[in-house]
């Protein structure tokens, strides 16, 4: 077997900021209110012509130049979104298009929030194997979209983003183990009701809001912060590392209070915890992949450094993984 590492990485956020002030001129809430419950101070919110893909394409050019990859070199394309521009097409074969990636077969992902780790794993097993040498890993949202902009309690956590990997054969960044689950039984906490085959778009599920994110907050946090650390604590046994051996630890950007809830189970430290969700919100499949692009760009992790990634999300799904860089 190979070693399979991210041989480059890339990120691409709109250019509109939508403020907490911004959202207490359109709902009944307050940046205090935001800060205090959330961490969120600003979002990024796509133009009217982007969507997706577009986002997508922009950190997926930026991740193969970094890589020094061509993208005729690049042999599956991999998109986990919750926001596809729509059902088919898979926002994948846009991607592909538009890097001109031919050699490449693509699909999109669906595990919301936990897309990317379920992506790492998938390219980790496919490079390991041999079964293909590069993959173009990208979680990418337009949420948006979906967002009730008149439900104060969903629409101050969500924007917009993308991020993006290349992982293939490497002895750097190395992905080591990750470790993905799933219960469906708590799929109802959090759903987008209407728009697929349950219940088709009609006039009805339109006045009734259905096509937008439904969420049981308080039980998406409870779940959060008994799941993360108890998958993470699950991880580093599998492979008898202790938490101290850790050196960074980036979270799904969900909320800061969730962030400070598991780190402070699992023993880690807020310096060594990424955190951007201040600037860009929850990203769902795009915040552990910003954060990641962001915090290397800047020239955050020393070779060698074990990095925590952990991820939530509907379905309900969870997904931890461990890099070397
Ligand atoms: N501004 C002002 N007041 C608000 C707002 C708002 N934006 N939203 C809710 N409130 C009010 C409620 O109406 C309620 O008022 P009441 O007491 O008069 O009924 C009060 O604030 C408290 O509401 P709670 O829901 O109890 O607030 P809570 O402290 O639980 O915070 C939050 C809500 C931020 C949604 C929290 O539950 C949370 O973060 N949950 C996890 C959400 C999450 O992570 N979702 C995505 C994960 S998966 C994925 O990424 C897709």
């Amino acid at each position: 077997m190979r070693l399979a590492g991210i041989l480059g990485w890339g990120y691409h956020v709109p250019d509109h900021v939508l403020t907490n002030h911004d959202l207490a001129q359109m709902v009944d809430t307050s940046d205090d209110w935001i800060i205090a419950r959330t961490g969120i101070r600003e979002r990024r919110i796509a133009a009217t012509t982007e969507a997706t893909s577009d986002l997508a394409t922009r950190a997926a050019e930026m991740a193969l130049a970094q890589a020094q990859i061509a993208p005729s070199d690049i042999d599956l394309i991999i998109v986990a979104t919750v926001t596809p521009d729509m059902a088919f097409p898979s926002t994948a074969c846009l991607v592909q298009s538009n890097i001109g990636a031919f050699n490449a077969a693509a699909f999109d992902l669906s595990a919301a929030c936990s897309g990317f780790i379920y992506g790492l794993k998938l390219a980790q097993s496919l490079v390991a194997t041999g079964a293909i040498d590069n993959c173009l890993l990208i979680g990418a949202e337009t949420l948006s979209r979906i967002v009730d902009f008149m439900d104060r309690s969903t629409c101050v956590l969500f924007g917009d983003g993308a991020g993006a990997v290349v992982i293939g054969p490497s002895q750097q960044h190395t992905l080591q183990t990750i470790i993905v689950g799933a219960d469906g039984s708590g799929g109802h906490i959090l759903r987008q009701p209407a728009g697929g085959s349950r219940n088709p778009a009609t006039q009805e599920t339109v006045a009734l809001r259905q096509h937008f994110i439904h969420m049981d907050g308080q039980e998406v946090f409870k779940f959060a912060v008994s799941k993360v650390p108890e998958a993470a604590e699950g991880l580093l046994a599998k492979i008898g590392l202790q938490v101290e051996d850790i050196d960074w630890f980036i979270p799904h950007q969900a909320n800061k209070r969730i962030i400070d809830a598991v780190i402070k189970r699992l023993g880690l430290s807020p310096q060594q915890t990424i955190v951007n969700l201040h600037k860009y919100g929850n990203v769902s499949n795009a915040s552990i992949p910003i954060a990641l692009a962001e915090a290397a760009a800047a020239g955050v992790f020393q070779s060698g450094e074990r990095i925590l990634l952990a991820g939530f999300g509907g379905g309900l799904t969870w997904g931890t993984g461990l890099l070397q860089w």
